[in-house]
């Protein structure tokens, strides 16, 4: 390879990289409420995720005391998205 393709090369590589890296930077806030720390809770934060989820719906079906609502996101494997503390 020639010298001035390998100088343009790097030249590519760390403008991509900083072009990455301002894209990652500028990612939105975290919005996805985590599973609250308080007694209805407590009982599922040593648990298997998929032991746990299969008792979400108790309380957040529809028609439960917190269903959720009609825009929620896919609900499959609720544990992935919403972070245990
Ligand atoms: C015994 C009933 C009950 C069970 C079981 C239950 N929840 Fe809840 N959950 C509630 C209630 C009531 C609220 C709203 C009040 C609060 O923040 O605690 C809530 C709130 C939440 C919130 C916060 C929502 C917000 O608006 O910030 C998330 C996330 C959540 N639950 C996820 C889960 C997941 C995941 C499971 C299964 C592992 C689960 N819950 C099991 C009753 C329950
Ligand atoms: C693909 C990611 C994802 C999965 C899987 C998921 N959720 Fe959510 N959930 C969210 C997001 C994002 C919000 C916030 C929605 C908003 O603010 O409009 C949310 C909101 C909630 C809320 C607050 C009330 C509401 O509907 O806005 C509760 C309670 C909740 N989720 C419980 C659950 C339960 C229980 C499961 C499993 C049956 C589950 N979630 C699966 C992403 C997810």
């Amino acid at each position: 390879m020639k010298k001035n393709t390998v100088v343009l090369l790097n030249i590519l590589f760390v403008t991509l990289a900083g072009v990455i890296l301002i894209f990652l930077f500028n990612a939105p806030e975290v919005t996805t409420p985590h599973v609250p720390k308080d007694k209805n809770h407590q009982i599922f934060s040593g648990m298997h995720k998929k032991e746990a989820e299969k008792q979400c719906e108790q309380c957040h079906a529809q028609g439960r005391k917190y269903p959720l609502s009609e825009n929620h996101p896919p609900k499959y494997r609720c544990l992935l998205c919403h972070i245990r503390k």
